[in-house]
């Protein structure tokens, strides 16, 4: 029996989208379970040590193959791995998926918002090919929060999901929120959190934000977790625990 923690994966294909932005698939071995929201731990060589960081898996659960959205940072580590990778590459993927960004985890709800920045809408394009998601919730909203427009890479396949096999017949329930916060070029051009507090959110997808119906998830950089929250607090929603149901789940992107 092979008790390694982690797989030896193959790298199926590499896209570079701009400068600091790549996605890429890797092999799926057969025993690999997670649920859409989870981050696999992926491991590379660098110079003789074998580097491990998180990323949020971008695949539905039903996958052949298993995609990732990697932000190149300067002078990371993991970037610089990232960025001489190719095809056919191996890459070490440890064998257990993890995270708690989970929609199931509420206990009601009719509305659904996904808030992220960056990296961060990772888990959630991974929720949208799960039917039991749009079944779920009668709304869902999709705010993706960047600096520039060159960044909203995943407009095209929102748009292909009306005519997703699985959940297309849901996808008009869809609302897509592209926020550009250093040029013109998104739907809106301030952060989530202010947005949030001067009800321009709300507003922007005709649904009246309230404790009863809506539910948050909220993922990507640390302050715009933090900060999301906080406002949020103000307007009086309470983060969701296993013992005292909220409206609030959160997870830091990097
Ligand atoms: C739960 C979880 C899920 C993650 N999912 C993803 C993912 O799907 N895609 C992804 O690119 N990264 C993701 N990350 C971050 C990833 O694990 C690495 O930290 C990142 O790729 C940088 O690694 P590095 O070694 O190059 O630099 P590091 O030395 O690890 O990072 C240097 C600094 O860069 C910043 N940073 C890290 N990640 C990002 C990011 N994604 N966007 C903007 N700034 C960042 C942070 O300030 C960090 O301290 C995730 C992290 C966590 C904890
Ligand atoms: N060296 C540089 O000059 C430089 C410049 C940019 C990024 N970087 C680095 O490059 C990496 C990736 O950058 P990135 O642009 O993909 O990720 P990012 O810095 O996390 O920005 C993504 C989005 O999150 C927003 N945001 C940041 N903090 C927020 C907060 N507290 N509340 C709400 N929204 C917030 C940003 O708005 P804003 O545009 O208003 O921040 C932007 O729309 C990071 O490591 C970053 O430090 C370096």
């Amino acid at each position: 029996m092979n008790t390694e923690k982690f797989t030896h994966e193959k790298v199926l294909w590499v896209k570079r989208h701009t400068d600091k932005l790549m996605t890429f698939a890797i092999s799926r071995p057969a025993a690999y379970r997670f649920s859409a929201g989870q981050f696999s731990r992926l491991g590379l060589n660098l110079n003789g040590t074998t580097i491990w960081r998180a990323y949020s898996i971008m695949s539905p659960e039903y996958a052949e193959h298993l995609e990732y959205i990697a932000v190149l940072i300067p002078n990371g580590d993991m970037s610089l791995c990232f960025q001489n990778m190719q095809e056919n590459n191996c890459i070490y993927l440890d064998k257990n998926a993890t995270g708690f960004l989970l929609p199931q985890r509420f206990a009601d709800g009719r509305d659904l918002v996904m808030l992220s920045t960056g990296s961060g809408i990772a888990p959630f394009l991974s929720q949208l090919n799960q039917i039991n998601l749009w079944q779920r919730f009668e709304h869902i909203v999709l705010v993706h929060s960047v600096s520039h427009t060159d960044e909203l890479i995943f407009s095209g396949r929102l748009q292909q999901l009306s005519s997703h096999p699985l959940v297309g017949e849901y996808a008009h329930r869809l609302t897509y929120i592209p926020i550009t916060t250093q040029d013109n070029g998104g739907m809106l051009h301030q952060r989530i959190p202010y947005l949030l507090s001067n009800g321009t959110l709300s507003r922007t997808c005709q649904i009246d934000f309230n404790p009863q119906d809506t539910r948050f998830m909220i993922c990507g950089n640390p302050s715009m977790v933090e900060d999301t929250y906080s406002a949020l607090k103000q307007l009086g929603f309470t983060m969701n625990r296993n013992r005292t149901p909220g409206q609030i789940l959160m997870e830091n992107g990097f």
